[in-house]
């Protein structure tokens, strides 16, 4: 059996820089008709200039590959005339508490400082794409983050907002209170609890930010998903670390997915019986709240197993080592 995916696009993607691009480009690409592209470079991307060199540099690495880096700006405050001026060249603005994540120091910390640069996003008709923690105890951070959610989206009706890679029952039912509300689903959470993490050996390679949740979390987001929740997109959060910065005193956050997303997330919707709601995840509905147009590309995945490696180059995988039932095959 096969399947063949309408322009997949992952919503929510760190590509990193320099070296890092010819292992993660290339993959995604293959993969992906279009990815929207996180901003925390070691130098955030918060200039037209720095993101159209991030870009091109982006687009060196696509080879042959028809495939649309959707670009994003890492939040500060924008003047109206910055904004205008970075037109179709962003799909959003990415804000990131300050310190939250990796590489975020940069990111807000006040944020009744940033009223008039969210009034322009609003007019602008500019996406805000938020990474939506508290700096409050670990597993609560998402839960205590909801009431900013609310906060925005009732004071700025205008603005789609976007709850990033959400990890929990209540932010999936937030999702019902505000039009102007959409959310990011990643693989790994649709998979893993905290026990996976850490209840029996630490596992590096599935630390992250949001930090997985319980299993009634999981099933929330897995509901969600498996019944094509209209208003929730694949993101996948690929996060690549390399072995260093991962197998230390220290673990930096982020999860490698890139390279089994597809593969997985077919298996999973399998599993589920809902392999005809895929398309929507991976597609359609990104498409609907976007209002965006991807190059029409087919990607076709077929039952042909494979493992995973344990490592591309020095970065670890999600999945390494297992067996995935679903292979990529190429455009049909
Ligand atoms: C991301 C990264 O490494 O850039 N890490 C992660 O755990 N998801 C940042 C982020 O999206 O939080
Ligand atoms: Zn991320």
């Amino acid at each position: 059996m096969d399947i063949t995916l309408r322009s997949p696009l992952d919503m929510h993607l760190h590509l990193r820089e320099g070296d890092m691009l010819d292992l993660t480009v290339p993959m995604s690409a293959q993969h992906f008709a279009g990815a929207v592209i996180m901003p925390n470079l070691v130098v955030p991307v918060d200039s037209l200039h720095h993101l159209k060199n991030y870009r091109q540099a982006i687009e060196s690495y696509c080879h042959q590959e028809d495939f649309r880096p959707y670009m994003t700006l890492f939040f500060k405050t924008y003047s109206r005339q910055e904004l205008e001026e970075c037109g179709t060249h962003i799909l959003g603005i990415k804000l990131y508490p300050a310190g939250i994540t990796t590489q975020s120091e940069a990111g807000v910390s006040d944020f009744s400082a940033i009223e008039e640069t969210l009034v322009h996003l609003q007019e602008l008709k500019i996406p805000l794409l938020v990474h939506g923690e508290s700096d409050g105890f670990v597993l609560d951070r998402e839960r205590q983050f909801l009431d900013v959610y609310r906060s925005l989206a009732s004071r700025f009706p205008d603005l789609h907002i976007v709850m990033e890679h959400i990890t929990t029952a209540d932010a999936v039912a937030l999702l019902d209170e505000f039009d102007n509300l959409s959310a990011t689903v990643t693989l790994h959470h649709l998979m893993i609890t905290l026990d996976d993490v850490m209840g029996d050996l630490l596992r590096p390679d599935l630390f992250c930010k949001p930090v997985a949740k319980t299993p009634r979390d999981r099933n929330a987001l897995r509901q969600a998903v498996f019944s094509g929740h209209p208003k929730i997109m694949f993101g996948s959060d690929s996060a690549p670390h390399p072995r260093h910065k991962k197998e230390c005193i220290g673990c930096a956050a982020g999860v490698f997915s890139a390279p089994v997303a597809l593969p997985l997330l077919a298996q999973i919707f399998e599993d589920a019986g809902e392999l005809d709601l895929l398309q929507g995840f991976v597609s359609t509905i990104a498409c609907q709240r976007y209002g965006i147009t991807p190059p029409d590309k087919k990607v076709r995945l077929t039952q042909a197993p494979w493992q995973v490696p344990s490592y591309y180059n020095d970065v670890s995988p999600f999945f390494a080592g297992q067996m995935i039932r679903w292979s990529v095959q190429s455009a049909p």
